[in-house]
């Protein structure tokens, strides 16, 4: 399988951005802008946007992600949201492992790897989200750390779990910054990422492998981004909260 065979797919994540009637709003915008989209489309909205925008993308093909969710199913946790009741909610996607995530709330592998678990078994889809620091990068030692991440993500899932799994490649130095990984350094990365995935399953399944690039992603690069062998698609942030961007990246990804 090659890539014109995987599902293209653009996910934007909103952070922590919008109010519940500016979410309506704005999904109201990029509807008919990416109503001839030829990829998969996902908004990743605030937990407490989540209803409108499961309102909102009604009639129209636009998936909608949580941006965490628990490892547990229920209990006493308090102040956090359970992948069941996410599901129950009609939420079909959701982000899991962003830097932001590892950065500020002390997110590591083997949590990342029980919210994955906790997720699929829940039967939400899961956008699992890796990347390097820039003084990894300096160092030399991205593949290792990507690979680890992966490796420690994905323990326990097996290659059926995984057809439920998309994979977001974001250097963590290209996040929010303006500074774009070159569509060569993105390339070379998502590679690894295929490969490390055909050691742990099987060469179909990484070819099966979404993966896609997120750091820094506009209207401008996302076609050379996109265009690279191993890019899939595209996890965007900034971009992703003005209709007409995010909508011209659902253009370039289109097949
Ligand atoms: P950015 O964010 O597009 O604003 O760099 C990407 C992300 O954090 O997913």
């Amino acid at each position: 399988m090659n890539k014109a065979l995987r599902p293209a797919v653009i996910a934007g994540n909103w952070k922590m951005n919008k109010t519940p009637a500016e979410t309506s709003a704005l999904i109201s915008e990029i509807k008919p802008l990416v109503a001839n989209a030829d990829c998969t489309v996902i908004v990743g909205v605030p937990f407490v946007d989540l209803s409108e925008a499961l309102e909102a993308v009604k009639g129209s093909k636009i998936g909608v992600a949580a941006q965490n969710c628990h490892w547990k199913e229920s209990g006493a946790f308090t102040g956090e949201i359970s992948p069941v009741t996410l599901a129950g909610m009609g939420v079909e996607y959701v982000i899991l492992g962003h830097s932001e995530r590892r950065q500020y709330f002390g997110e590591t592998d083997r949590s990342v790897n029980a919210r994955l678990t906790a997720a699929l078994a829940a039967g939400l889809k899961v956008i699992l989200c890796v990347g390097e620091t820039r003084e990894e990068r300096e160092s030399g030692i991205t593949a290792e750390v990507v690979r680890k991440q992966i490796k420690l993500a994905l323990q326990n899932i097996t290659g059926e779990q995984l057809k439920n799994i998309i994979v977001a490649y974001e250097p963590v130095w290209a996040i929010g910054t303006g500074l774009t990984a070159t569509a060569e350094q993105a390339n070379d990365v998502c590679a690894i990422i295929r490969a490390c995935t055909a050691e742990l399953y099987d060469n179909a399944a990484a070819q099966r492998l979404t993966i896609q690039y997120g750091g820094s992603m506009n209207a401008k690069n996302a076609a050379e981004l996109l265009a690279q062998p191993n890019v899939d698609g595209g996890l965007i942030g900034g971009a992703s909260l003005v209709a007409a961007d995010f909508a011209a990246i659902a253009t370039a990804a289109s097949k």
